[in-house]
Order: structure tokens, then C-alpha cells, then sequence
């Protein structure tokens, strides 16, 4: 009898398929909607996680209950299901047992790969390379995909100031132009061309908005910050998103003028759905909806799901407020049942372009699984991402590149020869044991005359006096020490704010002992946010900012370290001194009293204001020589275009990459401007002696800015454009924009 029931229950669900072919998708989902009952409607706003947590807690014993809520078709999806074994099994229960057979979407945290782990998002946008960036999000799709997944909840665009703050690991640095670049390249890589197809899946713009802000960085904290920053920092990469066709996006935790992200009209429907006409799906970060009762602008939770509701959010991960309340906030005539219908319709709109209705099981194929998860040409894609995100932050004398006949190399350091840590935070299903570590990939890379010896010299919270010595020991007797030292995987990311971003005091004298040792060092700083190493890049020849690089990250920093890549990566977020001086950030507004030599100017008493290393720096083994720059004209109408023109020519003697950079400053405006402004940069690659023109083209919209009534347009006047290698390192020529 069960089995009839099911049989039916299926047929129902594919003959309704089938009837309604000829129809639009629109047409499609009112159908369907017109068939449920309050229930089922808010049981598609309902998400729960399965078993793989990572962030939150919920009891593994309450999957079962979970199961039977999926069977009940009180859940529209969920989050933390992976591997098409389990996957099946949950969408067999939505589309089997349930009255109407709606299809799960199935979700994941696809931060940085799936198992092919690749560099963390920030180190990623250190390579600027657009296309590598597409590439690895297509990776990690692929992966995903093949693991029974459609949905992912990246990317994470939000800007930050603020190294203290975990989550900048997550994201693309400082700037809203080049993070709206990249997160129009990370949503065209996990999404395609075609969401329907069964190697791509739906991508999330989060955390809307601001959540880049929390005050002092610590996470979870409040925001609060005006609406011109809004508008002028944190929502362009959400709106270029929005602009590439991104399918969701996810409130943020923080509120944004004392109204939780989650029930901010002004946020979801003002801004997001009325100014920028999207129609798709907006989910709820984790709880953040139940949190509102936490925070207390909810009295109970009950008013959490009407607040939510009403402002425009669509999905509640977690918090269980949308299918406990909404049916009776109805029959209360709280809620307007049309309201949920809208939140509905987008819901199963989604689920139509995933071609789930078509085929539930479409992303579930244990064969595909097996070939494509961890497969050698993603692992291959993985080293290039890697390498192309280094930086290079030091190099007197030319240390690096090594040679790779060096006879005696000591590799010192807690995280020299760790394989989870390089995975990051956020590794998806990425596991240890796939890792090739620094210490690996050093010893596959030099000649077999060479001896590489390692010594982990402290832990790294820790230092054991005789563990140091060892390692001091065996510096003394090398020719050359790469010592990598930096933070764990875990120290970095969601719930990890730090209020000191030095290196730890353990590792800090780790650094002085081998430094004393007289043997030169190559640092390889690995880190999920900028770190102030004052005093290594004082002592220290060489250092590498080599983050946290995943899976291939020992094979990518011993090509760089042996020259078998020209390292090309530039910061994307500046790094400090000291944490004193956060928040620190190149396009910081111009000041009444800027610094100079007399006492009542903007700076501070024990500390320069500068950076240790500004935004956009990154060096080569190669050298750039810039030509002057060439402008088409000192003059431009509100409708015409000028172009800047700089011929860079490789005046070293290895290939290399380099990233050109322009940027604007407007002299005079209704509000006070930025000193500068990335408004266009390209990345191109010279042999030795080759040059290479570049040519940026600027028009009225790269000058345009929240004037003084908020209105986005340009004002005429002077403005300055710098073209060069880093934020720090420009030339300038200046222009008009004239009324005429
Ligand atoms: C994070 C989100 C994440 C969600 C689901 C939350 O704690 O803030 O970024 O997507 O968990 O794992």
C-alpha cells in the first residue's frame, strides 16, 4: 500500500510536469502553487543543515526528525547534504513521499573548491587574474555538482577595512571596483551559462549588506555607518553581481541603521528588489532571523518570521521561525498570505532554472562523482591559482629566486609541514590528506644533490626551548632557511577576529632565533588576512606572502621559491604595521589637515600612518620600466571619452607578469573625495625586453560619485589619473571634465 501511495505521489508529482510543458515557467509555478496548501508554502521557505556542520551548532540526533519534516514537505532545502549517496536519498523522500513531490535544492559553503581545495578567496584576488578566478569557481562547481549540490552559498563580496576581522579571508580585499570584478567572475564560474546543466550551480552574493563593517571587527558585532558608505563601499560588488545574473543572495548578520539585515526593508526591498529590479531568492544567514529576538527588535519569534517576511527575505536558514509561525501568522491576519506566495514563486522559480523539475536527480550520478572529484586537471588548476596568488612582499638582494642545487636547504616552521592547515577555513569537503605541504613540495622541486632537512622550531601558540634550538641548530648549518610561519586554518575565517595581527609571540621568537643565526631566510608567511610583520620586513631579506593556498600549496610556493614561476600576485587589502593603525585603506578620503612635518596634522604620535605594504603592491623577479603616461586629451564633455596610454616593457631578464594599474582622484567635489580610486587595471605578461602598450579608456561613469544629494553623477573640474604598479607607485597627469 506505502509503495502504491509513493508510486502515486511520484506520478502525480511528474504527470503535473507533464501536463503543464507547453506552459512558461511562470505559468508552471502558479500552477503548482494554486495546488498547496499554507503549509507546504512555508515549508519552502524552510532550510535545514544535514550533518556536515561548520558553522552553528544543531544536534546530529535531530536529523532524523529532520528527515521526517522533508517527508511532510515542510522543507524546501537544505544545506550540509553531501555526496550523491546522500543526497539521493534526502530528494527521494521530497519528491517520493510528499503530496505534491517538490525537489530539494541542495546547498553547500563552495567558498574556495569543493575537495580540490584552491587558495582562500583573498588570496585568489591577490593574482587579479580574472579568468583564474572564473576558473576556479568553475572548478569548484564542478566538484560540487558532481557531489549532488546546485546551490552555494558564495560568493562572499563583502568589503572590509579590517584584518581584525576573520572573514576577510572570505572575500576580494578593499576596493568595490576590483571586488565587483571578481565577483562577477566567481558568479559567471559557478554558474555558467546555463543553470540547468548538471555541472553548475546557483551562486549567493552574501552578506547583504555591510557586514565587512562589524564594529572593532569583531564578528557578529553591529554596523553602523552611514548610508553614503553603504552605497559608496559595500553595495557595488552586490549590484555587479546582481548585474551578472547572480541566483540568490543572503542577508547579513549585522543590522544596517538599527534594523537587522534580515527584516531591513530599506536593504531587501527598497534597494534590492524595487531600485534594482531582482527577482530571485534572498535566504537568511544562519538563524539570523531567530537571532532578531536575541537582539530585541523581536518580541518572540513569531514576530522574527512577520519582520522577516515582510521586508523582503525569502529563505529561513535555521531558525525553524517561517514553518512554526507563518500558517498562523496568516489565519492571525498578521501576514498577508500573498506575501508568502511571492517568497514562494521565486522559491520554485529557482527550482525550475535548475531543471530540478524536469529531473530531481539530475545533479545525482555517483559515476560522474567518482571522475570528477579531485581529478588531476583540477589539481593542476589548483597549483596555477596558487602560484598566481603570492605575493612577493620582499627581495633584497635577490635571494629568491633559489637555485635549485643549493646544497643544504633547512625548511623551519610550524606550518612548514602541515596539511590541514593549508586548507584554510572553509575547505568544503577538502581533506588534509590531499595537501602537498611546503616541506613536500621544496623536496620535489630541487635537485637530488640537495639536502632538504626540516625542524618545526616552536608550535604556533607555543615554543618549547628545546624544539627551537633544534631548529637553530640546523640553520647554522644551512645554506639558506625558508621558514614558514603564519596563522591555522582555523584562526581565520567565521568566529575568528583577532585583536593583535602580529605573528604570534612563539613563532615571533622562532623568527628572531633563526634570523640570529646569520643564514639567510626566506619567510613564507602563510595567512587568511593581511599580517603586521614590522619587524621581519625590517630583519628578514625575503618574504612571501603565501597564504593559506590549499590543496597544491607546497607545489605552487616551491615553483615560486625555485623561479619556476615569476611570482605576480599584488595585494588586494593593505597590510598595517600595527593594529593600531586599522582601519587602514588606500582610497581613504582626503583630511582638512593632511600630515606633514608640524605638530596639528592627521597622524599619529608613536606611529607613521603609512602601511608596511600599500594596496596594489607586489614585486616581480623581473623588473617593469613605465613609459610616461599619454593622454588622447587634457579635455572631456559629459559625453565624450579619454584615453591614458603607458608603453610597459619588461627591462629584466625573466618572463613576467605584471598588473597595470590606473586610478582617479577628482580634485574638487560637492563631497569630500577619495585620494585615489582604481578605476581600471590589466594584468599582461613580457618576455625580457618586450613591451607592451596599454591603453585605458575613461568616460563620464568612472567619474561619477554620491554627490552631495546622493545623486550618482560626475561634477566637471580638475582630475588627477595615476597610472602605475601599485596604489603607491604612479605616476600623474591631470584633466578636465568640462560642461561645455
Ligand atoms: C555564515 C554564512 C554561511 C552559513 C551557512 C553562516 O554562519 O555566516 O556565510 O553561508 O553559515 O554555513
Amino acid at each position: 500500500m506505502r509503495h502504491f501511495l509513493i508510486a502515486c505521489a511520484a506520478s502525480i508529482a511528474f504527470s503535473a510536469s507533464i501536463q503543464v510543458k507547453a506552459l512558461t515557467t511562470d505559468e508552471k509555478v502558479d500552477a503548482l502553487l494554486a495546488k498547496m496548501t499554507l503549509e507546504e508554502k512555508a515549508g519552502q521557505l524552510n532550510q535545514y543543515s544535514g550533518y556536515e556542520i561548520i558553522t552553528g551548532d544543531i544536534d546530529v540526533s535531530k536529523i532524523s526528525h529532520r528527515n521526517l519534516l522533508v517527508k511532510k514537505g515542510l522543507v524546501g532545502s537544505v544545506l550540509n547534504v553531501l555526496g550523491t549517496k546522500d543526497v539521493e536519498k534526502a530528494q527521494r523522500y521530497a519528491v517520493e513521499e510528499t503530496r505534491l513531490g517538490i525537489p530539494l535544492m541542495f546547498a553547500f559553503d563552495v567558498i574556495h573548491g569543493y575537495r580540490t581545495i584552491f587558495p582562500i578567496p583573498l588570496a585568489e584576488s591577490a593574482s587579479w587574474d580574472l579568468e583564474a578566478m572564473e576558473r576556479s569557481a568553475r572548478i569548484a562547481a564542478i566538484e560540487a555538482s558532481a557531489a549532488g549540490q546546485n546551490w552555494t552559498f558564495a560568493p562572499m563580496v563583502d568589503i572590509s577595512h579590517d584584518p581584525r576581522w576573520g572573514r576577510v579571508m572570505e572575500g576580494a580585499g578593499e576596493d568595490p571596483y576590483l571586488g565587483s570584478q571578481i565577483a562577477k567572475a566567481r558568479v559567471r564560474g559557478f554558474q555558467g551559462n546555463d543553470l540547468s546543466l548538471p555541472d553548475t550551480i546557483a551562486a549567493t552574493a552574501k552578506h547583504f549588506a555591510a557586514y565587512g563593517e562589524v564594529i572593532a571587527g569583531r564578528d557578529y558585532n553591529n554596523v553602523d555607518i552611514s548610508r553614503r558608505k553603504l552605497w559608496e563601499t559595500h553595495l557595488p560588488p552586490f549590484k555587479a553581481a546582481l548585474d551578472e545574473g547572480v541566483r540568490s543572495f543572503m542577508n547579513a548578520f549585522n543590522e544596517f541603521e538599527g534594523v537587522p539585515s534580515s527584516a531591513n526593508t530599506y536593504l531587501v526591498t527598497d534597494i534590492l528588489r524595487d531600485q534594482w529590479g531582482y527577482s530571485g531568492v534572498v535566504v537568511s544567514d544562519w538563524d539570523s532571523f531567530g537571532a532578531m529576538v536575541t537582539s530585541g527588535v523581536a518580541v518572540d519569534d513569531a514576530e522574527a518570521a512577520e519582520m522577516s517576511l515582510e521586508a523582503g527575505s525569502d529563505i529561513d536558514m535555521e531558525s525553524d521561525v517561517f514553518v512554526n509561525f507563518l500558517p498562523q501568522l496568516v489565519r492571525d491576519g498578521r501576514v498577508d498570505e500573498a506575501k508568502i506566495d511571492e517568497a514562494v514563486r521565486r522559491i520554485l522559480q529557482m527550482k525550475f532554472e535548475l531543471g530540478l523539475f524536469d529531473d530531481p536527480y539530475r545533479y545525482i550520478d555517483s559515476e560522474r562523482e567518482k571522475a570528477l572529484i579531485l581529478a588531476p586537471e583540477h589539481r593542476e588548476a589548483a597549483r596555477d591559482m596558487a602560484r598566481k596568488s603570492v605575493v612577493l612582499l620582499k627581495n633584497d638582494d635577490q635571494l629568491l629566486p633559489l637555485d635549485k642545487n643549493i646544497k643544504d636547504i633547512a625548511v623551519i616552521g610550524p606550518l612548514a609541514d602541515n596539511q590541514f592547515h593549508m586548507n584554510g577555513f572553509w575547505r568544503g569537503k577538502g581533506e588534509a590528506e590531499d595537501v602537498v605541504t611546503l616541506l613536500d613540495g621544496i623536496k620535489a622541486k630541487v635537485s637530488s644533490n640537495t639536502r632538504v632537512r626540516y625542524a618545526e622550531g616552536s608550535g604556533l601558540e607555543s615554543v618549547d626551548k628545546k624544539q627551537l634550538r633544534k631548529a637553530v641548530k640546523l640553520a647554522k648549518k644551512s645554506d639558506v632557511v625558508i621558514l614558514a610561519v603564519g596563522e591555522d586554518a582555523d584562526k581565520t575565517g567565521e568566529s575568528a577576529s583577532r585583536t593583535n595581527i602580529e605573528l604570534y609571540p612563539a613563532q615571533q621568537e622562532l623568527v628572531k632565533a633563526i634570523h640570529e643565526t646569520g643564514t639567510p631566510v626566506v619567510m613564507v608567511l602563510m595567512n587568511g588576512r593581511p599580517l603586521a610583520i614590522e619587524w621581519s620586513s625590517e630583519n628578514i631579506p625575503s618574504i612571501l606572502n603565501g597564504w593559506l593556498l590549499g590543496s597544491e600549496a607546497g607545489n605552487a610556493l616551491a615553483d615560486v621559491l625555485f623561479g619556476d614561476y615569476n611570482p605576480s600576485g599584488k595585494l588586494t587589502m593593505t597590510v598595517p604595521r600595527n593594529t593600531g593603525q586599522i582601519p587602514i585603506f588606500y582610497n581613504t578620503k582626503r583630511v582638512s589637515r593632511p600630515l606633514d612635518n608640524t605638530r596639528y596634522t592627521s597622524k599619529y604620535i608613536d606611529s607613521p600612518i603609512e602601511p608596511l605594504y600599500p594596496f596594489g603592491y607586489g614585486l616581480s623577479y623581473t623588473e617593469f620600466s613605465y613609459s610616461s603616461i599619454t593622454l588622447s586629451t587634457e579635455s572631456i564633455s559629459f559625453d565624450e571619452v579619454l584615453t591614458a596610454s603607458v608603453t610597459v616593457t619588461n627591462s629584466g631578464e625573466r618572463f613576467g607578469e605584471e598588473v597595470v594599474q590606473l586610478y582617479i582622484q577628482d580634485m574638487v567635489g560637492s563631497v569630500v573625495r577619495p585620494v585615489k580610486e582604481l578605476k581600471g587595471f590589466e594584468k599582461i605578461a613580457l618576455k625580457p625586453g618586450q613591451s607592451e602598450k596599454v591603453t585605458f579608456t575613461i568616460g563620464v561613469d568612472d567619474l561619477a560619485f554620491y554627490t552631495r544629494d546622493m545623486s550618482f553623477k560626475a561634477e566637471s573640474g580638475e582630475f588627477k589619473l595615476f597610472v602605475g604598479s601599485s596604489s603607491e607607485d604612479l605616476q600623474a597627469l591631470s584633466f578636465k571634465l568640462t560642461a561645455k
